[in-house]
């Protein structure tokens, strides 16, 4: 029994040093100690030995078996270690890619209406999101009470007036730049700017956001004339849509610009011709024009409020939807304007 003992203890040390996994281990563990394990069976067989043997052999086995069950805790303890530093730096392991993210097409559309604005000297300005209403509207000639305001469906901030400036709303427009801009530069053209910022309104649908983005150009010097006017969006339209498209100008009516007009672009699925290549009316246009948004001569009232003398100086403005101008140049028709900010990144990732 005594050697059989021995021949045990050194197979089994044998066989707990060439493990390399727990479940090796464990299958070593229940080969010697499970209920039909080697050792076991020698526990059991100690009752049935001759007494002389007993003795002796008891105290071999169980010194054996407190070695055997350290020895695989040990080797348990090394396996483990083994596998965390594995799994800290195993170089062969496939890394876990890092979702990266990259810019919102609106940001980009920004930074490239900025862009070709830059070349032609402007420069971007931003004024506050929460503004006074003789910014938004009184210095833009629509007095308080004025009908045309309705159409800016304002939010009203509940803080108590300026007694200078008025009550305070929500910019519904980047106009609301014009005067600051021209405050800002002492009253003093030549000024070439360009307002690119947030805009808020009552309204909501699949065409209007609450929440959207304007930019707003400014020009004013002496002897600017409509003509300028026209060359900075025909500029503008063929760098940022494409060297066919042209701009023209319908006229129209807002109380901060005189004359005003409305800005169209050529259509870019037909050309402007309003025909498709199935010979039919243009689904995206209708008619071979899109129309951009806003513009006009910068009216005297408005520059006299911006301290400038509208006998030695004039000037042009135009404001458009960041939106609306970046579908127009991808071509565009998305169902549904909200979705540019539904945070749906299988939707954004497209672009
Ligand atoms: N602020 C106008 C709007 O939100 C757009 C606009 C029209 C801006 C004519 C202008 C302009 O600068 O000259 O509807």
């Amino acid at each position: 029994m005594l050697d059989l003992i021995q021949t045990l203890k050194n197979q089994a040390l044998h066989q707990i040093s060439a493990c390399h996994t727990n479940d090796e281990l464990e299958e070593v563990r229940v080969r010697y100690f499970g209920k039909k394990g080697e050792i076991t069976k020698l526990l059991k067989k100690l009752p049935i030995i001759n007494k002389s043997e007993r003795k002796i052999a008891g105290q071999n086995l169980n010194e054996i078996k407190d070695l055997l069950l350290k020895e695989i805790e040990r080797k348990k303890a090394d396996i483990e270690k083994e596998i965390y530093q594995n799994a800290r730096f195993d170089p062969t392991v496939p890394g876990i890619e890092p979702q990266i993210g990259n810019t919102h097409l609106i940001t980009c559309a920004i930074d490239e209406i900025y862009e070709v604005f830059a070349k032609l000297g402007f420069s971007r300005a931003r004024y506050p999101e929460v503004e006074y209403d003789w910014f938004a509207f009184e210095s833009l000639n629509m007095g308080k009470g004025h009908p045309a305001r309705d159409e800016w469906e304002t939010f009203f901030v509940d803080a108590p007036d300026d007694k200078k400036y008025g009550e305070i709303v929500l910019t519904p427009h980047t106009s609301s730049g014009q005067v600051r801009e021209m405050l800002r530069r002492n009253s003093t053209p030549p000024i070439r700017m360009i307002n690119i910022a947030k805009c808020y309104r009552r309204q909501i649908s699949i065409r209007h956001l609450v929440m959207f983005h304007q930019f707003e150009g400014l020009f004013i010097d002496k002897g600017i004339s409509i003509t300028h006017l026209k060359g900075t969006l025909d500029y503008f339209a063929k760098n940022f849509f494409g060297e066919k498209r042209k701009t023209r100008l319908r006229p129209f009516h807002f109380r901060f610009t005189e004359p005003s007009f409305e800005v169209d672009i050529s259509c870019g699925v037909c050309n402007g011709t309003g025909i498709d290549k199935e010979n039919s009316k243009c689904k995206l246009c209708k008619s071979g024009w899109l129309e951009l948004g806003g513009a006009g001569m910068v009216h005297p009232v408005v520059l006299k409020n911006g301290g400038i003398d509208p006998n030695k100086y004039t000037g042009f403005a135009f404001g458009w939807g960041v939106e609306r101008t970046f579908m127009m140049k991808a071509g565009l028709n998305i169902p549904d304007i909200r979705i540019l900010y539904s945070s749906d990144l299988n939707y954004l990732k497209q672009f």
